[in-house]
């Protein structure tokens, strides 16, 4: 696991979107798994800025969204469609043939939906390189805490936290959804490049248990100490319960100097 430890919101959205960029131009045929959320806004942006400089390419890139809202039809402006479509995909050169977001317009048949969500990453040879956000407590796409480690895309239950954390998305009195679809973390972990970004205080306690403390099912984002190759990149702020920071500055360093690549 790297930790790349950057100072601010806007340094994560350079850092992300450049390693992204890197991995594009080393294969351009990318299997890219997708987040939304308010930390991923920066690095559409900065994703979105080096394709209109003519530098990115993303004509034969695939891409898979981690989740979507269940009942959420694409237009509506709190869908993760609509997310994606603003952010992304309505600036740059994806093929809409390559673009997968699960449907949260599904009734009944969860199940047969799910697993043909899976078989298409499969088709698309699986994934090479997961994007992450983390939620406050520790989920990862919408694995709730006690997910199993094994999960795969499946109907999943919102907790409260995640609808409190949602509602202030949404217009007064109207109900935030809650249940999603989700890649399960199973799913994840046959990423074969997982990024996961934070910012802000408010995951400084998810971050610190899900980099340093135990695996768990109580802390969705924990389960990627199971995997080979995972970088962190965080904010001051999001790193602030980290008691091994010196340490990650160190790996930084040596990173740095004796395998620039993993950081660009
Ligand atoms: P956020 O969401 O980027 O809006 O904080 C992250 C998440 O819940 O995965």
């Amino acid at each position: 696991m790297l930790v790349i430890l950057r100072r601010d919101d806007e340094e994560i959205g350079r850092q992300a979107a450049q390693l992204i960029a890197s991995a594009v131009r080393k294969k351009p045929a990318l299997a890219l798994g997708l987040a939304t959320g308010g930390t991923m806004v920066g690095v559409y942006k900065h994703l979105v800025g080096l394709h209109k400089q003519g530098s990115l390419d993303f004509s034969r890139v695939t891409t898979f969204n981690l989740d979507e809202y269940l009942g959420l039809p694409a237009a509506h402006p709190r869908s993760f469609h609509h997310f994606m479509r603003e952010n992304f995909f309505a600036h740059v050169n994806v093929d809409s043939r390559n673009i997968h977001i699960p449907d949260g317009t599904i009734h009944g048949n969860y199940d047969q939906y799910c697993t043909s969500y899976e078989a298409a990453i499969r088709k698309a040879g699986g994934i090479d390189l997961q994007l992450l956000g983390i939620g406050r407590n520790g989920h990862i796409g919408f694995n709730e805490p006690t997910s199993s480690i094994g999960s795969r895309t499946r109907l999943k239950v919102l907790s409260r936290e995640t609808m409190d954390d949602n509602s202030k998305f949404f217009a007064p009195g109207e109900e935030s959804p809650r249940c999603a679809i989700t890649m399960g973390i199973g799913t994840i972990l046959e990423a074969r490049k997982i990024l996961l970004l934070a910012t802000g205080e408010a995951k400084s306690a998810a971050v610190a248990k899900s980099i340093e403390g135990p695996i768990t099912s109580a802390v969705s984002a924990s389960a990627l100490q199971l995997h080979a190759d995972v970088t962190f990149i965080i904010d001051d702020a999001a790193a602030s319960q980290l008691s091994q920071r010196d340490f990650y500055h160190r790996v930084l360093e040596m990173t740095a100097l004796l395998t620039p690549d993993r950081l660009s």
